[in-house]
């Protein structure tokens, strides 16, 4: 029987060069997109530049040019150096492209639709010389536990505490130096514990994870899932929310969706029926091949997402260290 089978890989952030830790998920993949190609089996391995984010933002303000510059040069980069690896990829793609826009609002209207996103206001830091609020990495300061000095505003290295980055000590931001001010912002949240009978089957489901990452699951599970932040404030690089002027897609909401779009755009060119492979009972398989610092987005939000937008889910995650 000739089996469907979609494959990525990760996509890489635009604000880098591609290195051998990058490498190791990509040959593999690519191994395993060729063994299945050479069985016969209708057989796609897709990929694309992850372009949005604070970082890629703030790397284009350094170089002094606008991050569209940044992510077409980098774009160009990745691709001699996977070119250079014999990767093989049927489209190498970009997150910031009309189709991922256009998916990335198809789904979100599906969960606003169905009541999955809420909206919140929380006391955030904010930098008022740069005028932006500050992720927790974003912000340093001294340890609420155990006073050790420059740590970030999730955890400290030293002690291994965690702790939320209003409790950090003498607080500045890495941008400016600054001392960052508190300050209510509105965000927008999916409902993601709405999803935790679904995840539940869908994790025990045999073949999905490896047990490992299904053990992880199941402490994440078990712990209570939060509602999950999906937006952003301006100044962002990224997908403006519609309706929502001066707020953004939180890049980690738009990157999957980038499967998505790579796919859509190869089936354009080669005139095959994207549907059939993403349509709610489709019996096309969908593989994901990641690194495990990004399981939770990719076997907890994701599968949510597309759940709940009445899409199909993955068939398998493989995931490396
Ligand atoms: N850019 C992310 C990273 O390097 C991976 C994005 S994978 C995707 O960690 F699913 F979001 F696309
Ligand atoms: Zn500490």
């Amino acid at each position: 029987m000739t089996r469907k089978i979609l494959i990525t890989s990760a996509l890489p952030y635009a604000n880098g060069a591609i290195h051998l830790g990058h490498l190791v998920e990509y040959i593999q993949t690519d191994i395993w997109a060729r063994f299945q190609k050479s069985r016969g089996h209708e057989c796609h391995y897709v990929c694309a530049d992850d372009t949005h984010g604070t970082a890629i933002m703030l790397r284009a303000e350094n170089e002094g040019i606008t991050p569209e510059a940044l992510i077409g040069r980098v774009h160009g980069e990745h691709l001699r150096d996977f070119s250079g690896f014999h990767i093989d990829f049927d489209n190498y793609y970009s997150t910031n492209s009309p189709e991922n826009r256009t998916f990335a609002y198809e789904i979100y209207a599906k969960l606003k639709a169905k009541g999955k996103i809420v909206k919140k206001t929380k006391s955030q830091l904010y930098d008022p010389e740069k005028e932006m609020f500050l992720a927790d990495r974003f912000v340093k300061g001294e340890c609420p536990k155990c006073n050790a000095k420059e740590q970030y505003g999730d955890n400290c290295e030293v002690c291994g505490a965690t702790y939320s980055p209003t409790e950090l000590k003498n607080p500045v931001s890495i941008y400016s130096g600054a001392t960052p001010v508190l300050r209510d912002t509105e965000n927008l949240f999916f409902k993601l514990g709405d999803c935790t009978d679904f995840l539940k089957t869908w994790t025990n489901t045999p073949g999905k994870l490896q047990s490992e990452a299904a053990n992880k699951m199941q402490e994440w599970l078990e712990s209570g899932l939060n509602d999950w932040d999906i937006s952003r404030h301006a100044p962002y690089f990224g997908f403006e929310i519609p309706d929502e002027p001066g707020k953004y897609f939180y890049v980690w909401l738009d990157a999957p969706v980038g499967y998505m779009s790579s796919h859509k755009n190869l089936c354009y060119r080669l005139g095959l029926d994207f549907d059939s492979y993403w349509h709610k009972d489709s019996s096309a398989e969908l593989h994901h091949f990641i690194g495990k610092d990004i399981l939770t987005f990719h076997s907890l939000f994701w599968p949510a997402i597309l759940e709940t937008a009445d899409l199909r889910t993955p068939s398998a995650i493989h995931v490396h260290g």
